[in-house]
């Protein structure tokens, strides 16, 4: 690697992009380990050395192959093999990255992505040409919301209510003695639920375009026996008038920069909001200008992530602002300001990687 300032070689290119090769192929074994349940067997096994039999026996799959993929995580030291016995074991702290659930397992779940990237690889190469289709439909993504709750899960889980709401006092405490919440673009509607189950005297609303993501939200609240929860399908870009000025806090995750028509959507949330109303938008965080996300890897990632889906999901329709995941914080501040907000701060959220913008209303 080459110091700052300094011109980078040949041969130090050559390391560095080796480097990503090898990793590009030892995600892709990693991620087929953690969706197969092999990684979920080891960690039944626990850190005892396992034949390639007990491995491959414990997770119902055929031996020859769970010996490849032995291979392939020893080369990458993930799994440890003992010379003498040639036997494999999982150490204790690499066992959360992998465990479902747990707070470490984040990273698991973003691996798993690829499958879904993978599965659109040739359409995404079509859209590319310029006179290919201009973006690809949600209904190209197989399973994308079982994946996205995935993703969501953990923050919804460990965070949502336990420290996020409560580091908003003025919130917290609306929420408490009862208020009108919407959760806009809620997909599986895990944060709706929670909400409607901290808050009882809260009633929320959970907005979303896709009827079967609505339908297993509407599903989770009547298996809860929650009454304050409602599940709408409805694309926000046409919320209708009846709203304005009936929601005291609209939360979003993750949402804004995948809208075709974000401007109209965050004018419709002005509309929508009470006067006092608060706005969370929580959404990716990262820098709007490519030269400074420069040397990032995290951001690398971010754009790989758009470039297989947010964007072009967002260009699939007539119209698109096509904002992509890294639209940025001064891009969204922007778009926030036009759209009637004051964005009274932009956090980090406890548990989060994504940027809180949390807006008011500019009372005219
Ligand atoms: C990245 S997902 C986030 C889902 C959810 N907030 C979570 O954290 O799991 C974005 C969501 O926005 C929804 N969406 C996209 N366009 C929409 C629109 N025009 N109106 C309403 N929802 C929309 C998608 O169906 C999807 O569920």
């Amino acid at each position: 690697m080459a110091e700052a300032g300094e011109k980078e070689t040949h041969d130090q290119f050559e390391k560095r992009f080796s480097t990503l090769v090898i990793h590009g192929f030892v995600s892709l074994s990693t991620s087929l380990g953690i969706q197969s349940g092999l990684f979920d067997a080891l960690i039944k096994l626990k850190d005892e050395e396992r034949t390639v039999k007990e491995i491959a026996d414990t997770a119902g799959l055929k031996e020859r192959y769970v010996k490849e993929w032995l291979g392939v995580m020893v080369a990458a030291d993930i799994v440890d093999i003992n010379p003498e016995t040639e036997k494999y074991s999982l150490p204790p702290h690499r066992i959360t990255f992998f465990q479902s659930g747990s707070s470490d397992s984040n990273l698991a779940v973003t691996l798993t992505d690829l499958t879904m990237y993978g599965a659109v690889y040739k359409k995404l190469l079509d859209c590319l040409k310029k006179d290919g289709p201009q973006g690809l439909s949600y209904s190209e993504y197989t399973d994308f919301h079982t994946v996205m709750s995935n993703h969501s899960s953990i923050w919804v889980l460990q965070h949502l209510v336990q420290d996020f709401i409560p580091s908003m006092p003025q919130i917290e405490e609306r929420m408490k003695s009862g208020i009108r919440i919407l959760d806009l673009g809620c997909g599986r509607g895990l944060a709706s639920l929670a909400f409607a189950e901290s808050y009882p005297n809260s009633t929320v609303v959970g907005l979303d375009i896709s009827q079967e993501a609505i339908n297993y939200g509407k599903e989770r609240a009547k298996e809860k026996g929650l009454t304050n929860v409602e599940f709408i399908r409805e694309d926000a870009a046409c919320i209708p008038d009846d709203w304005n000025n009936t929601i005291d806090y609209i939360y979003t995750f993750n949402v804004i920069h995948d809208l075709a028509h974000a401007d109209k959507v965050l004018l419709a949330l002005n509309r929508i909001l009470k006067p006092d109303g608060v706005f969370s938008m929580i959404d990716i965080d990262c820098k709007t200008k490519h030269s400074e996300n420069a040397s990032n890897e995290y951001c690398s990632m971010l754009y790989t992530m758009s470039l297989f889906h947010c964007l072009a999901i967002s260009l699939f329709f007539e119209g698109s602002v096509g904002l992509g995941t890294c639209w940025g914080r001064e891009k969204a501040t922007e778009f926030l300001k036009d759209a009637g907000f004051q964005v009274d701060s932009i956090t980090k959220p406890v548990g989060s990687s994504q940027a809180h913008y949390m807006c008011t209303k500019i009372l005219k």
